[in-house]
């Protein structure tokens, strides 16, 4: 019991400092790039760029905030490393989504840098959501807060900071994340889909069950994403 515990722990902190490192090595060499154009990244947003990628706006709003469908996230305020990464990703294929996969293809390598640097600096309000069963949210707090050792589970907030809020550069906020995308987003790596950061989220995903997904997505969502994070000055 107590040897499990140990094991676990080692294997929870490994996991952390070897990504830690490698985030640490990338945000360090790409910081002699070009700075990122935050006007031209709102252009960007608002425009799209031809052929190929129409205004971002279309689907994530001008603000970043989406809609409440919870079929495109809310990508306001999300770390610009992370954001220009996804872009990355859908472009070379290690993330595959039929709508982002050619919008990303048609960015130059500027525009995903200025646009993810826009979207960044956005502080947008959190829309007003129907939220689930306390039940689920309850569960959803659990796996969330604390895990499970049974299933060799490290909290989602030893990753993602408390409440969900993110770890910079490399780490998303998932506190007030749509559900639905949440959901979504898990099942994606689950199947293989998704197949960026394989280390850290696909075996996490891979440990959750349809009703975990459900419940660590509803308590999410439902977070009030709004207090630190996003109304803090950025470092
Ligand atoms: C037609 C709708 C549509 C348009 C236009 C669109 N997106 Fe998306 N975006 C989506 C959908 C749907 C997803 C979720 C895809 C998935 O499941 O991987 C997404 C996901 C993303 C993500 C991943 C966010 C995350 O949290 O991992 C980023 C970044 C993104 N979009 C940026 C952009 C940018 C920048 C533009 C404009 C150049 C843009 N999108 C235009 C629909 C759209
Ligand atoms: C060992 C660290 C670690 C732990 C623990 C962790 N995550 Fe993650 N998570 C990451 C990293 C790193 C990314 C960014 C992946 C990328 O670059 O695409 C991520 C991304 C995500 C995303 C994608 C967000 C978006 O905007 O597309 C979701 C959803 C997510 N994690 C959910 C969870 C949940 C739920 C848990 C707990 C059950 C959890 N994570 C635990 C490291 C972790």
């Amino acid at each position: 019991m107590s040897v499990d515990g140990i094991a676990l722990d080692f294997k929870a902190i490994g996991a952390i400092l070897g990504i830690g490192i490698v985030w640490y090595a990338l945000a360090v060499a790409h910081a002699d790039d070009r700075q990122p154009d935050i006007a031209r990244g709102a252009a960007v947003a608002a425009q799209g760029v031809a052929p190929g990628a129409p205004a971002c706006a279309q689907c994530h709003a001008y603000n970043g905030a989406s809609d409440g469908s919870g079929a495109f996230p809310r990508i306001a305020g999300q770390p610009d490393y992370y954001l220009a990464k996804q872009l990355r990703d859908y472009a070379s294929g290690v993330r595959t989504n039929a709508v982002m996969t050619p919008i990303a293809k048609a960015l130059s390598s500027e525009d995903a840098t200025d646009v993810a640097a826009y979207y960044a600096s956005v502080n947008a309000p959190f829309l007003p959501l129907k939220n689930a069963k306390p039940m689920l949210i309850k569960r959803g707090e659990q796996l969330a807060k604390v895990g499970d050792a049974a299933k060799d589970l490290q909290s989602c907030n030893n990753c993602h900071g408390p409440g969900g809020a993110g770890e910079p550069p490399a780490i998303p906020y998932l506190g007030g994340q749509y559900a639905r995308y949440t959901a979504f987003q898990l099942a994606m790596w689950k199947r293989g889909f998704r197949k960026n950061s394989p280390d850290s989220m696909a075996g996490i995903a891979k440990r959750l069950d349809d009703q975990e997904i459900a419940a660590v997505a509803a308590y999410f969502q439902q977070v009030d994403a709004s207090a630190p994070a996003a109304t803090q000055p950025k470092e």
